[in-house]
C-alpha cells in the first residue's frame, strides 16, 4: 500500500523549499504525493510553482490584499478541516514558520494526523522577533512527530526542548537543493546588463516587525549610500505587500541608479544573487542561500535564527538603525579586507541533497 504524503505550503519561501521535496517524493513509487497550497501568497507563489512545474492538487486560494494574521490562520484551518477529512493522509509535511505552517500543523494535531516539520529547530528564543514566525515554529515543533532539521545546531535546539533524538534528523536545507537547480553560469538578463561595470547591490525587505519606521530607516541609509557611491547600482525586487511598497516608493524614488522592480522569479533571483556584490535584506531564506554563493549579507534585523551563516562570516546582523546600516554598508564598499572576509563560499546549510534525505527517512 502506498503511503499518502500530503505537503502543505502557501508562501513564496515555503514553495521554493518544498518544491524540491515534491519532485523527489513524486519520483518514488512508494508514495502517493499530494500537494495542497493555501494560497497565502498568490502571484509570488504562482511564480515558484511555474518554475518547478508543480501543479497543486488543492488550492485554498485564501489571499486577500492587506490580510492579517487572523484572516490567514482562520481561513487555512477551516479549509484544512474539510480537506483532511476527505484525503486522510498518513503524514502531512509543513515547512518553516509561516501562518500557513502553523495553521496546517494545528489542524493536523486536532485531527490526530502525524506532522513532519521541514526546516525544524530554527530559533531566536525571542517570541517577538521575527514576529510571528518564532511563535509559529516553536508551536509546530511541539506538534511535529518528525523534525527535519537543516543543521546540527537546529537539532540540538529541539533536543534541548525535549524532542526525542530518534525523531529529529539533520538533512541540510532544501533551499540549497533549489539553488542547484536554478543557478547557471550562462545566465543573462537585461537588469544584469544594466548593472554591468557597476557593483550590483540587491535589496529585499518585508518583515512584519520592520513595517513602518524601521523600514524607513533602512531605505534612508541605502539611499544615502547610493547617492555617495556612483559606482553602485541598486536593484530592489519588491515584495507585493502594499505596506512595503508605500514606504519604498516614498524613500527610494528619484535616483536612476536605484531600480525598484517587480518580484523576480526564483531562477532570476538566485542568478542575481550569484552576480551581486552585496545583499541587504531582512529575509530568512536569503541568509541560507548567500553563504553558499559566497555573497556578503547585511541582515537588517535585530535577531537571526541562522547563526551558522554569522559564524561562517557571510552574514552580519546590523539591525534597523539608519546609522548602523549606513556604516556597515559603507565599510563593505570601501574596505576590501572586510569585504573579502565576508565573501568566502561556505555551505553550513547542506550539500543540496536535503530532499533526498527527507524522502529516504520517510520511506524507512
Ligand atoms: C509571509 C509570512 C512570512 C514570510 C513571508 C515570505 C506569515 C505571518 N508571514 O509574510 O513569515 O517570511 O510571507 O514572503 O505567515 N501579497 C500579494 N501577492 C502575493 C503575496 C503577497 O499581493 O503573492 C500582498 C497581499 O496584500 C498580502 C500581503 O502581501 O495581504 C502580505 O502577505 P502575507 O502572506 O500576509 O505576509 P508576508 O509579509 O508576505
Ligand atoms: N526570492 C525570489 N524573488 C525575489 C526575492 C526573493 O524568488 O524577488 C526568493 C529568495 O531567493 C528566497 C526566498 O524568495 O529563496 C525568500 O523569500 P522571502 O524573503 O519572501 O521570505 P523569507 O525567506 O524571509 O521567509
Amino acid at each position: 500500500m502506498k503511503k499518502k504524503v500530503m505537503l502543505v505550503f502557501g508562501t513564496r519561501p515555503e514553495a521554493i523549499k518544498m518544491c524540491p521535496l515534491v519532485k523527489e517524493l513524486k519520483s518514488r513509487a512508494n508514495f502517493e504525493t499530494i500537494v495542497c497550497v493555501t494560497g497565502q501568497h498568490r502571484e509570488m507563489l504562482r511564480q515558484v510553482l511555474e518554475v518547478f512545474e508543480v501543479l497543486p492538487d488543492y488550492d485554498f486560494d485564501i489571499m486577500k490584499s492587506g490580510q492579517d494574521l487572523f484572516d490567514v490562520t482562520s481561513a487555512v484551518m477551516q479549509k484544512m478541516k474539510i480537506l483532511l477529512r476527505e484525503v486522510k493522509p498518513d503524514v502531512v509535511l509543513v515547512h518553516g514558520d509561516t501562518s500557513t505552517t502553523f495553521s496546517a500543523a494545528l489542524s493536523c494535531f486536532y485531527m490526530n494526523i502525524p506532522v513532519g516539520h521541514v526546516e525544524a529547530g530554527l530559533r531566536t528564543y525571542n517570541i517577538h522577533s521575527p514576529y510571528p514566525e518564532e511563535f509559529n515554529r516553536q508551536a509546530v515543533g511541539i506538534v511535529a512527530k518528525y523534525s527535519f532539521a537543516p543543521t546540527e545546531t537546529a537539532k540540538q535546539n529541539l533536543i534541548r526542548e525535549g524532542k526525542s533524538p530518534e525523531t529529529v534528523f539533520v538533512t541540510g536545507n532544501t533551499a540549497i537543493d533549489a539553488l542547484k537547480f536554478t543557478v547557471k553560469e550562462s545566465y543573462s538578463h537585461a537588469y544584469i546588463n544594466w548593472a554591468e561595470g557597476s557593483r550590483l547591490i540587491l535589496i529585499t525587505a518585508h518583515r512584519r516587525e520592520n513595517l513602518g519606521d524601521p523600514m524607513r530607516h533602512m531605505f534612508s541609509a541605502i539611499k544615502r549610500i547610493a547617492e555617495q557611491f556612483p559606482d553602485i547600482k541598486v536593484l530592489y525586487p519588491i515584495h507585493m505587500n502594499p505596506a512595503v511598497r508605500s514606504v519604498a516608493n516614498e524613500i527610494l524614488s528619484g535616483l536612476d541608479r536605484i531600480k525598484i522592480i517587480e518580484p523576480l522569479d526564483v531562477v532570476d533571483f538566485h542568478n542575481f544573487l550569484a552576480r551581486a556584490y552585496l545583499i541587504l535584506t531582512d529575509s530568512g531564506g536569503i541568509q541560507e542561500e548567500a553563504p553558499s554563493l559566497g555573497k556578503p549579507v547585511l541582515v537588517m534585523r535585530d535577531t537571526t535564527e541562522r547563526p551558522e551563516g554569522v559564524a561562517a562570516g557571510t552574514l552580519k546582523l546590523v539591525g534597523t538603525d539608519e546609522h548602523a546600516i549606513y556604516n556597515s554598508f559603507r565599510q563593505l564598499l570601501t574596505d576590501k579586507t572586510a569585504y573579502e572576509n565576508m565573501s568566502l563560499a561556505v555551505n553550513p546549510y547542506g550539500d543540496g541533497f536535503a530532499a533526498l534525505k527527507i524522502a529516504n527517512i520517510l520511506e524507512a
